[in-house]
C-alpha cells in the first residue's frame, strides 16, 4: 500500500542511464519525428469541420506538429447534450482507468515525440510526465475502489495548462471519471495533440465516448464550458488570472456552491542560509529555476541568500549556469529547451529588458538563433515585493538578506499572497520547523530542489492566490468530485 493506504504502485518509468532503454526510446519515437497530427473535437456523435490551424514546434518554427480544428460553439452545444455520467460500478471504472495507464505506457514513443515537439519537453521531463499521468490514472482508480459508494456530481469541466499537457490534463480527467462523472475536457490551445492522443487511449481502454469528450481551442472554448447551468464542477489548472474569470463565470451561470478546484500560479521563494552546503544549493537552484525552461508552476522565482555566503554562491551559480546547453529538446544533449510560444517569449523578455534598463541583470546566457528561446537570466532585487507577477520562464531573481532580517524575509514572502512552493537550504534543524510553521504555502522542499511531486506520497497544490486545494494526487482530491449521498428518512 502507498502512504495513504491505497493498494497500488507508481509507474516504473524509464531508466535513462540504461543504454538498451534509451535505444528502445529512440527507436520508438523516431517514426514520430516528422509526423503531423490532425486534431478535431472528440465529441460523441459530432464531426468537427472548418479550417485547421497549424501548430508549430517552439524549438523549430518550420516544424508543423499538428493541424487543429478547434471546438466551435456547435461542438460545445453537442458535447453538453451528449455528456452522460459514467454509470459503471466503481470497480469496473477503476479497471478501465488502470488499463488506460498501461496503454499510455505502451505508447511511450508517440507520447515522448509529441511532448517534445508540441510542448518543448526534453526526454527526462517527458519521461517524468508520462509516469505522472499513469500514476494519476492508477491512483484515482484505487481511490474509486476505496469509495465504491461515492456518488457522481454530473458534468465536470476540466481545463488544463500546456506546461504539463499530459499529466495535469489526465489527472483532472481521471479523478472526475473515477468518481463516475461525465467530463468535458479543454486542453490548452498550445497542446491539443497530446490531449487528443490521451483521450483516444482512454476511449480505447473502455471509457465511454459520452463520458469523456475533448474540446480543443482557446480561452473562448474554456469560457463556454464554464458558463452553463449543467456544469456540476470545474477542475482548473492555469494562471491565477484565468481562475478569477472562471470563478466569476461560474457565479453567474452555475448553481450556487458548484465546486471549483483551481490550481494556479506562484511566486516561489527559496531561502539559503549561511549553513547551507553551497554545491548542493547551487545544483538545486539551477534545477528549480532553469530546468524545463522555468516553465513549472513550482519553479524557483526568487532566491533569498544570506549575505555571508552570497558572493561565493553567486559565483558558483554563474559557473553552473555556463555549463547549460540550450537547444532543441529532441537532442539528448540539450538542458534547456524553448518557452512555449512567441507570446511567452515576448512577455518574459519584456521583464528582462526592464531589469536590464535598471542595471539589475547579474548574469545571462546566450540563446540559439531561432525558435522561442529565452536566455536564462539572474536578476537582482531588493525584495520579492518588487515582483508584480509570475515570470513563467528561466528567470531567477536574487535577494541578499542579513541574518537578523530573517523574519522580515518570511513576512515578505507571505505578503505576496501566493503560496505554492517554498525551498529551504540549511543545516539548522529547528529552522526547518520554523519555516514549516511560518511560511504560508502548499509544498515545502528542504535541502533539495523545489520542483516535482509524487502521486500518492507527495500531493501537490497551493494556497492563497496559488489555489483552492485539495492537493492533486492526495486523498482529499477524489471526494471533491463526488456529491453527498441522499439522507434517507423513514417512519
Ligand atoms: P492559462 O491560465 O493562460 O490557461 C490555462 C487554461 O485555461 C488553458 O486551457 C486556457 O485555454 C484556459 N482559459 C483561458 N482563458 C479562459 C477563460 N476565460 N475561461 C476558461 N478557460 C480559460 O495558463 P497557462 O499559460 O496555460 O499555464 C501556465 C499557468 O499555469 C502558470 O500560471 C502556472 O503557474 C500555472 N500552473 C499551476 C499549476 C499548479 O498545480 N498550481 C500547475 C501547472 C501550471
Ligand atoms: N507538477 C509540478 C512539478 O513537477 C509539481 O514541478
Amino acid at each position: 500500500p502507498d502512504l495513504f493506504g491505497a493498494e497500488r504502485a507508481n509507474s516504473k518509468g524509464f531508466d535513462l542511464t540504461h543504454e538498451p532503454t534509451l535505444a528502445a526510446i529512440e527507436k520508438a519515437r523516431a517514426p514520430h519525428k516528422d509526423a503531423v497530427w490532425d486534431v478535431t473535437p472528440q465529441v460523441a456523435g459530432f464531426v468537427g469541420t472548418g479550417e485547421a490551424a497549424p501548430m508549430v514546434n517552439p524549438a523549430r518554427p518550420g516544424d508543423v506538429v499538428s493541424r487543429v480544428i478547434a471546438a466551435s460553439p456547435a461542438a460545445v452545444t453537442a458535447a453538453f447534450d451528449a455528456a452522460t455520467p459514467w454509470d459503471a460500478p466503481a470497480g469496473a471504472r477503476a479497471d478501465i482507468l488502470d488499463a488506460a495507464a498501461g496503454a499510455f505506457e505502451a505508447h511511450y514513443g508517440e507520447i515522448f515525440a509529441i511532448l517534445t515537439r508540441e510542448a518543448g519537453k526534453g526526454l527526462p521531463d517527458a519521461v517524468a510526465e508520462l509516469r505522472e499521468a499513469a500514476d494519476f490514472l492508477r491512483y484515482y482508480a484505487s481511490e474509486a475502489r476505496r469509495m465504491p459508494d461515492a456518488k457522481a456530481r454530473g458534468i465536470w469541466t476540466c481545463i488544463s495548462p500546456w506546461n504539463f499537457p499530459l499529466a495535469i490534463f489526465t489527472g483532472q480527467i481521471a479523478a472526475a471519471l473515477a468518481a463516475g462523472n461525465a467530463v468535458l475536457a479543454k486542453p490548452a490551445q498550445q497542446s491539443p495533440a497530446i490531449a487528443q492522443l490521451a483521450v483516444r487511449l482512454m476511449h480505447e481502454a473502455g471509457v465511454p465516448t459520452a463520458a469523456l469528450q475533448c474540446l480543443p481551442g482557446g480561452g473562448n472554448v474554456g469560457a463556454a464550458l464554464t458558463a452553463d447551468a449543467r456544469v456540476a464542477g470545474v477542475a482548473f489548472t492555469g494562471s491565477t488570472a484565468t481562475a478569477r474569470k472562471i470563478a466569476s463565470s461560474m457565479a453567474d451561470h452555475c448553481a450556487p456552491g458548484t465546486p471549483l478546484i483551481a490550481e494556479t500560479g506562484g511566486l516561489n521563494a527559496m531561502i539559503v542560509d549561511s549553513t547551507a552546503l553551497p554545491e548542493h544549493a547551487v545544483r538545486d537552484i539551477v534545477n528549480g529555476a532553469f530546468r524545463s525552461a522555468g516553465q513549472r508552476c513550482s519553479a524557483l522565482r526568487c532566491l533569498y541568500v544570506q549575505d555571508d555566503i552570497a558572493d561565493k554562491l553567486l559565483t558558483m551559480l554563474k559557473g553552473a549556469m555556463n555549463t547549460l546547453t540550450l537547444g532543441d529538446p529532441w537532442d539528448l544533449s540539450t538542458d534547456i529547451g524553448p518557452v512555449i510560444d512567441a507570446d511567452a517569449r515576448t512577455g518574459i523578455n519584456a521583464h528582462i529588458t526592464q531589469a536590464a534598463g535598471e542595471g539589475r541583470v547579474l548574469h545571462q546566457l546566450a540563446v540559439p538563433g531561432m525558435g522561442e528561446f529565452v536566455a536564462p537570466t539572474i536578476i537582482a532585487l531588493d525584495s520579492i515585493a518588487q515582483l508584480e507577477r509570475e515570470i513563467f520562464g528561466p528567470v531567477l531573481h536574487v535577494v541578499r538578506f542579513k541574518s537578523q532580517d530573517l523574519n522580515k524575509v518570511i513576512d515578505a514572502i507571505n505578503a505576496t499572497g501566493y503560496g505554492l512552493t517554498f525551498g529551504l537550504h540549511t543545516r539548522i534543524d529547528d529552522r526547518v520547523e520554523t519555516m514549516v510553521n511560518r511560511i504560508d504555502c502548499g509544498n515545502i522542499y528542504v535541502n533539495r530542489d523545489q520542483i516535482g511531486a509524487i502521486v500518492g506520497s507527495q500531493p501537490f497544490g497551493g494556497e492563497g492566490l496559488s489555489g483552492t486545494g485539495p492537493k492533486a494526487g492526495g486523498p482529499q482530491y477524489l471526494p471533491r468530485f463526488t456529491a453527498p449521498r441522499p439522507a434517507i428518512a423513514t417512519p
